[in-house]
């Protein structure tokens, strides 16, 4: 069942300062206006979508991945989304996506406070056991907040940029267990991630 409605398994996540839920059909212009602006745009491998390509591929099947909107909680509004692409059920292993397309909730922590929750979000409820992650070589914000998480490059390779350009990537990837060993993620846990983990550990 690899649909995307078989991964909303949780019609809320919440963090501090923020609350993550399904995407739906009402975020499109918001989402594809994120995804039009430049800076942001020359991040990914594909070009952005028009609101019709966008709308598509929102009805599409969305197979085997899954898409969440960011929420401020203080303002009830949307900036930015998450997502895990490529779900491998038998390896247990998916790709890992963020963008904060307002720009205004940029460099507040934001972005690492919503990835740390769907990471456990990824981890604790979907089962996976590594996430990774690839991310052109000078998208600085995004390496860095990746290795305040626990990720490690593991591969670095030239690929052609949603821009054109032919670009260093990284492939960065986190296993389950780092999330043990960093206390930022008990800092954002609201789901009760670490008091599942030990009883799954106390029944085994
Ligand atoms: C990458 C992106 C999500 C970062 O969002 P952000 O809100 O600026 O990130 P945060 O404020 O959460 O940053 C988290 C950490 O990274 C560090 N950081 C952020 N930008 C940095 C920069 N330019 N240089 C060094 N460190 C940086 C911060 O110090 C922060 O660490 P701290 O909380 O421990 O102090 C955002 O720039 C974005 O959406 N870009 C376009 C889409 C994209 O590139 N997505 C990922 C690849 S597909």
């Amino acid at each position: 069942m690899g649909s995307h409605e078989n991964y909303e398994r949780r019609t809320r996540i919440e963090t501090p300062r923020l609350w993550l839920r399904p995407m739906r059909e009402e975020d499109a212009e918001l989402i594809v206006a994120w995804r039009n602006e430049p800076s942001t745009a020359a991040m990914f491998f594909i070009a952005p979508p028009t609101l019709d390509e966008h709308l598509r591929w929102f009805h599409s099947g969305r197979e085997w991945r899954v898409d969440y909107v960011i929420v401020r909680k203080e303002e009830g509004r949307p900036i930015g989304v998450v997502n895990f692409r490529d779900i491998d059920e038998v390896r247990g292993v998916a790709e890992g996506g963020k963008l904060i397309g307002d720009l205004n909730s940029r460099g507040r922590g934001m972005a690492k406070e919503a990835f740390a929750a769907w990471l456990m979000y990824g981890f604790g409820t979907l089962g996976l056991r590594r996430v990774m992650i690839r991310t052109r070589t000078d998208n600085t914000a995004n390496i860095r907040i990746n290795e305040k998480l626990g990720f490690h490059v593991e591969e670095r390779y030239r690929h052609r940029a949603a821009d054109g350009v032919v670009r260093e990537f990284v492939m960065m990837t986190l296993p389950r267990r780092e999330v043990d060993r960093r206390p930022y993620f008990r800092s954002v846990d609201r789901q009760g991630y670490f008091d599942k983990e030990r009883s799954d550990r106390g029944r085994a």
